[in-house]
Order: structure tokens, then sequence, then C-alpha cells
């Protein structure tokens, strides 16, 4: 039993692995989605940006929560975990021109350090390089901890990236243990869809013990995946536990994922944190 389960994680690690040298191949997908729509989104993939695209959060949406610490602490340290062209950040540092009304939103510039963590470097059209006075690091998002050792933020945001991933549980896992004492993560678009059909169970108990906002599971269109969109605050001294065990591997070709079942006897470990 006990070279089963160790098995298996060897089995995660390389799933996870593959499913990361996939993704370093530039994609044909939205790569450069800002803090709002814009004149450059191409519907009907997208029609928003991360203003719209991520649950409110204490009822504040990205934008307002990022503002909150800003007027609390003076600044505020954003990590963008799947980033993209990394255009969400360079709005926030430098501000942009609002598609509706054509009225320019200012920056926070220095009130803001900006971290984004991206698979593949990308440009958009309206950067035609690595945005400025941003830390864009080449890394895989399932090694959060690893990645950013030492370091907390108060926002940690992630659309469209945790369905990209082998192990999207464990880039959530790392996405809170990464948080500073009541900074809030942000993810649009994480596979819900547990071997058990457990995932009331799930979202019932993140909202129940960490009052997160988890919304109704939906299918994403193009992935044909049950996804949730999930925002929640890291309080002082409490740890994540996932009532999740590892249950298998669902070899889909190019991108494997990792298949998981609700255990409320278990506080889930990633393998390979
Ligand atoms: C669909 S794009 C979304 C980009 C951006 N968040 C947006 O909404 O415009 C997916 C992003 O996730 C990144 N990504 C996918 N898998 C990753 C991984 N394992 N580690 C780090 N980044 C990853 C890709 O490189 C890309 O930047």
């Amino acid at each position: 039993m006990r070279a089963t389960v160790e098995d298996l994680r060897t089995e995660i690690e390389i799933v996870r692995e593959v499913a990361f040298s996939e993704e370093q191949q530039p994609k044909d997908y939205i790569v450069s989605r800002g803090v709002e729509p814009s004149a450059t989104d191409r519907p009907p993939w997208t029609t928003y940006g991360y203003r719209q695209a991520l649950p409110k959060l204490l009822g504040l949406d990205v934008m307002e929560f990022i503002q909150g610490v800003v007027d609390r602490r003076g600044m505020a340290r954003v990590l963008d975990v799947g980033c993209g062209s990394g255009r969400f950040l360079d709005q926030c540092k430098r501000g942009y021109r609002r598609y509706a009304d054509g009225l320019t939103v200012p920056g926070w510039n220095e009130k803001v350090e900006c971290y984004g963590l991206t698979a593949c470097l990308y440009n958009s059209a309206e950067l035609d390089s690595v945005p400025a006075g941003i830390h864009m690091k080449l890394g895989d998002a399932q090694n959060l901890a690893r990645l950013y050792y030492g370091q907390s933020f108060d926002v940690i945001t992630a659309v469209h990236v945790a369905h990209h991933v082998a192990d999207p549980w464990a880039l959530f896992f790392g996405m809170y243990e990464k948080l500073a004492d009541g900074g809030g993560c942000f993810v649009r678009g994480i596979p819900f869809s547990l071997v058990d059909g457990e995932d009331a169970n799930l979202a019932d108990y993140l909202r129940a013990r960490y009052s997160a906002t988890v919304n109704e599971p939906y299918f994403d269109r193009r992935y044909q995946e049950r996804c949730a969109d999930i925002s929640m605050v890291r309080r002082r001294g409490v740890p994540l536990v996932l009532p999740l065990n590892y249950a298998g591997i669902n070899d889909r070709p190019l991108i494997p994922r990792v298949l998981y079942r609700f255990d409320p006897t278990v506080a889930f470990q990633p393998a390979f944190a």
C-alpha cells in the first residue's frame, strides 16, 4: 500500500512537469487581459478584464481590495500567477485608459510592487516587451512556495491559469501559503470535478471554514471542464486545511490532470510542494 501511495506521488510529479512544459510553448489563447475590458479584447473569448473576471472579496472587487491595502499599509505587493503578458500588473502600476468612457485611471506607481509568474514570455498589442518595473519570473505555478521562498504578498491573482496545470489544488494551496496575514487571493477558473462528486461539499467547506466566496461551478466554454471562481482572505495564524486526497491521474493527451476526492479526515499535502 505504501509503495502505491509513493508511486502515485511520483506520477503526479511527472504529470505536473508535463503540463508545465506544454505551457512553455506559445499558445493562441488570451494572454493579455487588463483590469477592465478594452479595445484589444477579442469577443467572444473574453469581454472582461480582471475586475469583472474575479469574484469579489469582502464585498470588494480586486482593484478595491488592492486600494484598501494601499490605504492601510501605504503600499501593496501583488503577485499575478500565470500573468500572460503582464498587462494587468502593468495597468495596476501605470494606470490605463478606460474603454467605456476614455477616462484615464491613474496607476498606483511606487505604491504597488508587482510580481508576475508565467510559463512563457508573451508580448501583447500594448506591451512590446516585458513591462517596466514588474518582477517577471518564468516558473511553474504549481511550486509557488519554492519559487517565492521567504516572500509574501497582499494580493495574489490567477485568471484562467488553474485549468492549465495538472495539479490545480496544489496551485491554490500555494497561493494561500504565500499570502500575508489579511491578504486576499482571487482565482478565476479552478477545476471543480472531484471523483466522488463531492464538489458542493468542498465549496461549502471553503465558505464555512474560510468565509470564501465560491461561485457555483460552471462549464468552461473552451475546455468543457467544470470550474469555479474563488476569493479568500488569509487570517492571521490560520493555515489552509483542504479536505482533499489525491485519487489518481486522468491521463488526457497534452494536459494530464490529477484527480482528487473529498476526504474530511485528511489535510491536503501537495506532492513536491
Ligand atoms: C490563458 S493565459 C492567461 C493569462 C492572463 N492571466 C490573462 O488572463 O490574460 C494562461 C497563463 O498561465 C500561464 N501558465 C500556464 N501553466 C502554467 C504553469 N504551470 N506555471 C506558470 N504559468 C503557467 C501561461 O504561461 C499563461 O501566462
